[in-house]
């Protein structure tokens, strides 16, 4: 098992550039499976969960060659097979995705039932729904969900929650369906606008995305042949900005889109952070003898505060003068780093879905685990905020989604080093 060794106390200085997004990377990967040609996409994080995405593809038969610096060409005109059942598509969650393209490209898709991060029970009813409505019958057994379809039909989708998944997934499907199909209550986050221009530079004809309506006209087919750049991670910058506040450091983070942060940088600014934003780098830093004060969170859908970035700002919280709390909206049970938070020496009382957290509190090294990637990543800056050492066991959770996570600390003066048993 792989751990980071981290000297808490240091603040992190100087500036760090962020990768391209995981989940919209994920997305475009499995979309690909939609195309009748090639095509090749640019700013591909190099991390776990995407290697472990283009081996589904390349397990069902298409051709992806990587080249240097985050370059992916993918062939799915040699795609074989729509039973997507391996134990690769078992351990990552967007593997869903492999429904709506395998729908939408052969009528049938098969894949287990998805797994992925456990915040409690991740349903896919949504999914199931917009397939339905474009005429897909599916069924589940032993574990495995069938889905098939003699033609895709456009229809329109009034989901029931705000799911981004279910609204990728239904943007996929529908894109080669006949016919139209509206999306309401649709997801808006950036990532889903970034798929949707995907797919819209592949040939594609979808409006809307990014607001709550999204329509889709199905076109017969979707050529490729075109290059699609995929936009910097908004929760990997995040991370960084709350890492730098958590520190009393300076940070400058770069290569991302700053509207994409807008509901982040509100609350650091509430906080008693200085931002300073460009047009793709925002700094953020602590004014000397300036204490960050404490407030209250809500995890929502976008444009609402990620959830994603729940976990690293609680730990967050427990640097700020006064009484702070995080309400967690989206998942049911994303509390599971608390214990190892509170074995630091943080004072954190869980009721229902409020995290009430009173500081400041001077957190002290301790043997932790990344619970899963987000939760991982809010280990790693409680250790940089704490005295003493601390370990972080099981980090492989968090190089599912961070790309070279320690080198980029480390480069920004964090006393951080990667060992494995
Ligand atoms: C995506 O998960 C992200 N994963 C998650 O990021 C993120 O936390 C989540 O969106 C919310 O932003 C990927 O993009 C691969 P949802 P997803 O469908 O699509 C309920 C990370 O750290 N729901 O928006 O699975 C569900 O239970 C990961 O990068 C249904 O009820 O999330 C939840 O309460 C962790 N029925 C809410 O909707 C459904 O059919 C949001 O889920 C689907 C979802």
């Amino acid at each position: 098992m792989a751990s980071y060794m981290i000297k808490g106390g240091k603040r992190l200085k100087g500036e760090v550039e962020i990768s391209g997004s995981k989940n919209a990377a994920l997305g475009i990967i499995a979309a690909s499976m939609l195309l009748d040609g090639p095509c090749t996409i640019e700013n591909v994080p190099g991390i776990a969960d995407v290697c472990i995405m283009i081996d589904i593809c390349e397990y069902l038969g298409a051709e992806v060659t990587r080249e240097e610096g985050g370059t992916v060409k993918i062939d799915p005109a040699k795609l074989r097979t729509c039973d997507a059942t391996n134990d690769k598509a078992r351990s990552i969650r967007a593997s869903y995705y492999l429904m709506g393209a395998l729908l939408g490209r052969l009528g049938k898709a098969i894949l287990y039932m998805p797994g992925g991060c456990d915040f409690g029970t991740r349903p896919i009813d949504q999914h199931l729904k917009g397939f339905n409505a474009l005429g897909a019958k599916h069924s589940i057994e032993f574990g495995k969900i069938t889905l098939t379809a003699d033609r895709l039909t456009g229809d329109h989708v009034y989901f029931d929650k705000v799911s981004v998944g279910s609204t990728v997934n239904l943007m996929i499907a529908a894109a080669k369906a006949e016919g139209v199909t509206v999306i309401e209550n649709a997801a808006r986050e950036p990532h889903i606008v970034d798929i949707a221009n995907f797919l819209n530079t592949m040939g594609a004809n979808i409006k809307g995305a990014g607001t709550d309506v999204i329509r889709i006209t199905g076109v017969r087919t979707l050529p490729g042949n075109s290059t699609y750049a995929v936009i910097p991670d908004q929760i990997e910058a995040g991370t960084f900005m709350i890492a730098a506040a958590a520190t009393t450091g300076d940070i400058r983070i770069t290569n991302i889109i700053p509207k994409h942060m807008e509901p982040l940088t509100a609350k650091l600014e509430e906080m008693g952070a200085v931002i300073e934003t460009g047009d793709e780098w925002i700094r953020v830093y602590m004014q000397r003898r300036k204490r960050l004060q404490a407030t209250n969170f809500m995890t929502m859908p976008y444009p609402g505060f990620p959830t994603d970035l729940q976990p690293q700002s609680t730990v967050l919280l427990t640097q700020a003068e006064g009484t702070g709390r995080m309400n967690e909206n989206v998942w049911d049970n994303r509390y599971q780093y608390i214990d190892d938070l509170k074995m630091m020496g943080a004072e954190v009382l869980i009721t229902g879905r409020v995290a009430t957290v009173e500081g400041p509190c001077k957190l002290t090294g301790a043997r932790v685990t990344a619970r899963d990637l987000r939760a991982g990543a809010a280990m790693v800056i409680a250790g940089l905020a704490a005295a003493g050492t601390t370990e972080v066991a099981d980090v492989r959770a968090i190089e599912r989604g961070y790309e070279n996570f320690e080198c980029k600390l480390r480069a920004l003066g964090a006393d951080i080093s990667r060992t494995e048993d």
